[in-house]
């Protein structure tokens, strides 16, 4: 046996539909290589599968070679308003004959004109006349017998079709094809003409062969029953193809950044750390004042912040932290410093904005609880008036966090800063000086991406002066650090657009690994 022969006899596994629709097929299909059109419908009816599941199956088969395909029409009639009479009543022609059996066998024209009407009556006589059944002697009409008393083709036809519903064009002989056309040409209600949608079958050798072998006692699915029924025994498991390509199917989950999130927050707490939360909107006291940010900084303005209309915060719970603010301001004072030396504004302090930076939580949980130690997070959105382009957005993710120890310095920020991106994965970072108007010294930290063989920057931090701690009646070292999360995710995941973090790609969304 060649290899080619062995394939050509390999059984085919068959879905169930395809082995229902096969066998139905194989009823229809003359199996000496014909062609045979089929109705969806009569496909439907025979094999008891839904229009889709033959529209599948078809497919399916065809896929597999065990069947040639056309799509094409199907025409059939059913009985119209007029046929239907015909059925009860009988056509024209034989409702004449009726009147005359009635009239003992013959009649005077204008009388049957009388009954049957004009219209009818002139259709009728012209047939009869025509099928032999009458004969007209001046105005006198006379029954034929027994040529009236045979059926003509045409009524057989109308019969025929009463009793089936309707009926294909394609399964009639050419003289009973010959009637119906004649039919459809005398009156438009006889007949109805309906158009199908319908596939012409034709099994291939392979399918032959597959429709020999399909064996209607397989089993399909093992069920409860037929395991405990033993009903399996003695008979084959339907062969499945686990190759075969299936839908994929996507559950829901987490959207990668609040996996990231998790990560984060799994980090610091492995690192000792504690998390603590905080409102969007803050006063201005949290997010500038307490931050020793003067009130005339530009980062104030309009352009950068988003304030709230409308809004005052009610600060009399701080009022001792507020006097204590305003007089780092204005004169410095306990601080060591000369201040920013202007006229600080409590109403100016009162407006509500979108918290711009996550600095406003850490510092108000510093002034609630004055602690000598800490070590303290937070991840949450902050807000600046940004254009949205590839790499800003005016809603952004800040990981935020402060320590508080007695003998802590900027080492130790260090330190904890680069184990935090170490345990995120990633391990090429630097730090840099640079300026914040709330530490001393201010360090921001960049990250190597080795893809694209340069340095990004990540975050600022430092360790808070004391002209932002001691006000608040924090008086050991404070290390701060207000890092961007977003460009982290935009690293981990690839992706160059941080717009495309935030959008409904769900493509994205459901394939997005789990990293
Ligand atoms: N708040 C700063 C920012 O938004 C980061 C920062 C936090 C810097 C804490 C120093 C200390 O960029």
């Amino acid at each position: 046996m060649t290899s080619k022969d062995e394939t050509k006899n390999q059984i085919v596994p068959l879905h169930p539909i395809e082995r229902t629709l096969l066998l139905s097929l194989v009823h229809e299909v003359d199996i000496s290589d014909h062609e045979t059109r089929i109705s969806l419908d009569t496909l439907s009816k025979n094999s008891s599968l839904s229009l889709d599941q033959i529209r599948r199956g078809i497919e399916w088969l065809k896929a597999k070679n065990l069947l040639e395909v056309s799509q094409n029409e199907i025409k059939s009639v059913e009985l119209g308003p007029e046929g239907l009479r015909a059925i009860s009543e009988g056509l024209p022609e034989r409702r004449l004959v009726k009147s005359l059996e009635e009239s003992g066998g013959r009649a005077d024209l204008s009388s049957l004109k009388n009954k049957l009407g004009q219209d009818e009556f002139s259709v009728a006589l012209g047939r009869a006349k025509k099928n032999d059944w009458v004969e007209v002697k001046g105005s006198e009409v006379t029954l034929r017998q027994p040529q009236a008393s045979r059926k003509e083709r045409e009524e057989e036809i109308i019969e025929q079709i009463g009793q089936k519903k309707s009926i294909h064009l394609d399964e009639l002989n050419p003289q009973e094809k010959e009637a119906i056309s004649s039919l459809m040409k005398r009156h438009k209600g006889l007949l109805q003409e309906i158009v199908q949608k319908g596939v012409s079958v034709r099994l291939t050798e392979e399918g032959r062969i597959a429709s020999r072998s399909v064996n209607k006692d397989e089993i399909d699915e093992i069920t409860p029953d037929v395991i405990v029924s033993r009903s399996w025994q003695g008979k084959s498991l339907r062969t499945i193809d686990v190759s075969s390509p299936a839908p994929n199917l996507y559950g829901g989950r987490r959207h990668p950044i609040r996996m990231f999130i998790d990560e984060v927050k799994e980090a610091f707490v492995s690192l000792g750390f504690e998390e603590i939360e905080g409102t969007m909107a803050q006063s201005s006291l949290w997010n500038f004042d307490a931050l020793f940010v003067p009130q005339q900084h530009p980062t104030r303005e309009m352009q950068d912040t988003f304030y709230v209309s409308n809004a005052t915060a009610d600060l009399s719970k701080y009022s001792s932290q507020v006097e204590q603010i305003k007089a780092s301001h204005e004169r410095g004072e306990s601080t060591g410093s000369l201040g920013w030396r202007y006229k600080w504004s409590e109403e100016e302090a009162r407006r509500v904005v979108l918290r711009t930076h996550t600095t406003a939580v850490t510092i108000r949980y510093l002034s609630e609880h004055r602690p000598s130690e800490a070590r303290v997070f937070c991840v949450g959105k902050v807000f600046r008036n940004e254009k949205p382009n590839y790499k800003n957005l005016p809603e952004f993710y800040q990981i935020e966090g402060v320590t508080v120890g007695p003998k802590l310095n900027v080492r130790n920020l260090i330190y904890i800063i680069s184990k935090f991106y170490s345990k995120l994965g990633f391990e090429k970072i630097k730090f840099w000086p640079t300026y914040f108007p709330y530490t001393e010294p201010s360090l921001q930290t960049m990250v190597y991406l080795e893809k694209k063989q340069r340095w990004m920057e990540l975050g600022g931090m430092g360790v808070f002066r004391p002209e932002v701690t001691v006000p608040l009646g924090v008086h050991n070292p404070v290390l701060a650090w207000g890092l961007g999360m977003d460009r982290l995710v935009m690293l981990r995941y690839d992706i160059d657009d941080i717009r495309e973090l935030f959008g409904a790609n769900l493509e994205w969304l459901r394939k997005a690994k789990v990293l």
